[in-house]
């Protein structure tokens, strides 16, 4: 029988390619070719499965590709695939849910303290050879122990954040449309609130819910002037969630303290007025990137292609519905 023949589009770590390449036919997606539904699917002429990441764009155009049987994202995040298109077409679609929960966590949590206590902008002073010596006033930042933690998104990542926040002495509040079960809320001591509500009582507010319309500028210009003059914000969901415009004015006249970032609106660019402000701390999407984590996504996410392949309901099928229409 011969073997099927499935798109990667980037380089991945082990061991997902060698899975793949014990199974199937492995075609990669040409280097420098640009991320578009049209090459994207000229590429995957002839494929039966396509494992994608969070920058492809995987629209009807490519979904309507006859013999296409799954796409397998290497993320938890999915808004790159148009999920309903998949269902019409009999395409299985798959994401990674659940082993970058705790790594995620970790970094949004990074960011925060990085942002409450300033560290890059120390860093970036130490570097220039310009510190002329312990201030009393230096680089003053804001306490997490002792803040309130408002998460918004309340979802397996959420809930790792307040975790750590209860490490840190933090009162947790969290908004979400689907209220926690009561054993959760009592666990961490979290309170359930409406999203202005929070945005008013927060110290720090960390985002984690889905991207796509739905979120779209859920944080923007009337969300921000809610919150504390004082309070930080962490975003380690999507981009588009936070209106970026709004958030650069904020920032730039101190009407919020400051803001860590994993995700960008525009992604990879990052605009020239939001990189000038010392008041935001700037990372390249990095949340779930620890060695570990990703080679967990590797595999899952070799295991959810593979299993598509055969005929079978992969681990993580996001789409069930495909498999009972007509
Ligand atoms: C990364 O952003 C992911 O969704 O896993």
């Amino acid at each position: 029988m011969s073997r099927p023949r499935v798109l990667v589009m980037h380089p991945f770590l082990e061991p997902g390619p060698t899975m793949l390449a014990e199974a199937a036919e492995v075609e990669r997606y040409p280097e420098g070719m640009p991320l578009e539904q049209e090459a994207i699917r000229r590429a995957a002429e002839g494929c039966s499965g396509i494992l994608s990441q969070v920058k492809d764009p995987i629209g009807e155009q490519v979904l309507s590709l006859p013999g296409l049987s799954v796409v397998s994202n290497v993320a938890v995040g999915f808004e790159n695939i148009d999920v309903a298109a998949a269902t019409r077409h009999g395409v299985m679609v798959t994401n990674t849910p659940g082993v970058l929960n705790e790594t995620t966590a970790d970094f949004a949590f990074t960011l925060l303290l990085a942002a409450a206590r300033r560290v890059p902008e120390g860093d970036r002073l130490v570097r220039s050879g310009g510190w002329t010596g312990w201030e009393i006033d230096q680089l003053l930042g804001q306490d997490p122990n002792g803040a309130t933690l408002g998460v918004v998104g309340f979802g397996r990542i959420g809930r790792s954040v307040a975790r750590r926040g209860r490490g840190f002495g933090m009162r947790i509040i969290y908004s979400d449309a689907v209220r926690a079960e009561a054993e959760v809320e009592r666990e961490l001591e979290a309170r359930w609130m409406e999203l202005p509500a929070l945005l008013e009582e927060a110290d720090f507010v960390s985002l984690h819910v889905p991207g796509g319309p739905d979120t779209r500028h859920l944080i923007g210009s009337p969300e921000l002037a809610r919150m504390k003059p004082t309070a930080g914000l962490v975003n380690t969901s999507r981009g588009p969630v936070v209106e970026e415009a709004a958030l650069v004015e904020a920032l730039r006249e101190r009407r919020s303290f400051a803001a860590a970032l994993d995700v960008f609106e525009h992604e990879p660019q990052v605009s020239r007025a939001l990189r000038e402000l010392d008041n935001v701390v700037l990372a390249p999407h990095i949340a779930s990137a620890s060695e570990r984590t990703r080679a967990r996504m590797s595999e899952m996410a070799a295991t959810n292609l593979l299993a598509g392949l055969r005929g079978e309901r992969p681990p993580n099928l996001l789409n069930p519905d495909v498999l009972t229409r007509a």
